[in-house]
């Protein structure tokens, strides 16, 4: 297959990149790639909402930069926090043109507040503001003719010069599995853009969907694209404890911006001796604040009390939290719900430029996956879906005029070699798989979650390099699947990043060593 551009995820990054594109240069071909249905994903399940600046009578822009600031602790790229906060209505007033519908109040858009932010300024739909969002995109991506959609795609491999034997430091498409056909496919492309989310199923609690394994993250690593950032992972305080499973229910922060209030199991509201933003701290503090006095406490999780929200605004506002609090006997507003933290948001990621470009020629990467500067060691709330939308903006300009300048030629794709793997028909990882992925997560929410320390690293990092021996040893000697290749970047970035981790020596953000206190 043979394409101008090639997009390896489908969220809102990737499928804004791609209408972009598209209705910019109808005559450019665009492949769409993503491991399960088109709409799996980190966006489907945002709940919270876009941070952006609308009520000019209270807000501004400098005050949204500042909080960002604030919440990134010193470690933000200014000028890109001002671009995006700058270009911020441009883009969400596009999203609403495409269709997608956002709660009002007396016709004006109804702005929630949460952590870390000092005026209200989320945009949102009810606590479904990913689901709308994505399904819009989707519809809106089907009507090109001049996208392919393949769903249930696996990314394998970058196509780089390592496999074309050139040496232009350019990346040239990607190797996929396809999952029906059960069969490697060369997709040779001009241009790829990664917009593969980050990698939350690295630890036992996630709010991601299973899908988030870090695929674009361990193809860039094994391509030498420059990545940052990994240890500063973002932990969300408030999953459903009840639902505990590997991938929790997210409980908004938007919750406690309309008043929801964090107690321990002597009904204390502890955040409050902790900081005095109290539950609307930035999240790193509450998720701490949370952990700890989990660690202090019998219970294993703490109660958010939110009897101070009305039954009528939790079946307006946040209908689904209602209703999955519902099925398992946790009956709103009288009941509070038994929370706990879990993995949520990668804050670092491939480092890129201000148009999303890479170290790698050709090369882009969108949203969750990149490190654009603007999140620095701790992302502030609602402002994710935003940066992806700004920077799909600016990829897919930068994008259409780097098609313009010299490439190289249809012949030099034509040649580029299929991959070259041996052909094992059988395939007896899949149990294998499914127990190193779990021995995996147990180490890394162990020894390299929201508490560190040098010894745990140390340990976690012996312990993962033995699963990456067996991983290697299953991928050279089985037939390659997509739960293999999600187990190769897992292990391949647990790695990476507790190898990070132990060169941070001070305390920033969310990463907490508590060596360093
Ligand atoms: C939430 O709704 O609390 C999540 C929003 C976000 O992660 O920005």
């Amino acid at each position: 297959m043979n394409k101008d551009i090639l997009v390896i995820g489908t969220g809102i990054s990737g499928l804004t990149f791609a209408i972009k594109v598209a209705e910019e240069n109808p005559k450019l071909s665009l492949t769409l790639i993503s491991k399960r249905d088109i709409n799996e994903g980190n966006t489907r399940y945002a709940q919270g909402g876009i941070a952006v600046v609308r009520n000019l009578k209270k807000d501004s822009t400098k005050k949204h930069i500042e909080d960002t600031l604030i919440a990134g602790d010193g470690a933000c790229d200014t000028k890109v926090v001002k671009f995006v906060i700058e270009e911020a209505n441009k883009r969400l007033d596009e999203l609403i043109q495409w269709g997608t519908a956002f709660d009002k109040k007396e016709e004006q858009l109804d702005l929630g507040i949460e952590g870390g932010h000092s005026e209200n300024r989320i945009v949102h739909y009810k606590d479904q503001t990913g689901k709308q969002i994505q399904e819009v995109l989707t519809a809106k991506v089907k009507s090109f003719s001049n996208i392919t959609i393949l769903e249930n795609h696996t990314l394998v491999d970058l196509i780089t010069d390592h496999h074309s034997k050139s040496n232009m430091n350019r990346c040239y498409g990607a190797y996929v599995i396809s999952q029906e056909q059960e069969e490697i496919i060369k997709i040779s492309a001009k241009i790829t853009v990664l917009s593969t989310g980050g990698a939350g199923s690295l630890y036992a609690y996630t709010t991601n969907p299973s899908v988030a394994t870090g695929d674009g993250l361990g193809a860039a690593y094994r391509a030498k694209v420059k990545m940052d950032g990994l240890p500063f992972v973002q932990f969300h305080p408030t999953a459903l404890r009840d639902k505990i499973d590997h991938n929790v229910f997210l409980i908004t922060e938007a919750v406690r911006g309309e008043g929801g209030k964090l107690r321990n199991s002597l009904q204390e509201r502890f955040m409050l001796k902790i900081d005095p933003r109290g539950e609307l701290a930035p999240r790193d503090i509450v998720a701490r604040g949370i952990q700890k006095q989990i660690q202090e406490q019998e219970d294993d999780f703490v109660l958010l009390d939110c009897s101070e929200i009305s039954k009528e605004q939790w079946k307006s506002h946040f209908p689904t939290i209602y209703n999955i609090c519902k099925s398992i006997g946790v009956f709103l507003p009288e009941d509070p719900i038994p929370v706990v933290p879990a993995a949520h948001y990668f804050c670092g990621g491939i480092i890129v430029n201000e148009h999303s470009e890479s170290s790698l020629k050709g090369l882009y990467a969108i949203g969750e996956c990149s490190a654009t500067g603007l999140h620095g060691a701790n992302r502030l709330a609602s402002n994710s879906l935003l940066e992806a939308l700004v920077f799909a903006h600016r990829a897919a300009i930068d994008c259409i005029k780097s098609l313009s300048e010299p490439l190289p030629q249809k012949s030099f794709y034509n040649k580029l070699p299929e991959w070259n793997g041996d052909d094992y028909s059988k395939n007896f990882t899949i149990q294998n798989v499914k127990v190193l992925r779990k021995q995996l997560q147990e180490i890394m929410t162990k020894y390299v979650g929201i508490f560190k320390t040098d010894n745990g690293l140390k340990l976690a990092e012996k312990k993962i390099n033995n699963i990456y021996v067996t991983v290697q040893s299953l991928y050279n000697k089985n037939k390659l699947t997509n739960g293999l290749c999600e187990l190769r970047n897992m292990v391949s970035i647990a790695y990476l990043l507790t190898k990070q981790a132990q060169e941070i020596k001070e305390n920033k953000g969310v990463f907490y060593n508590q060596n360093y206190v």
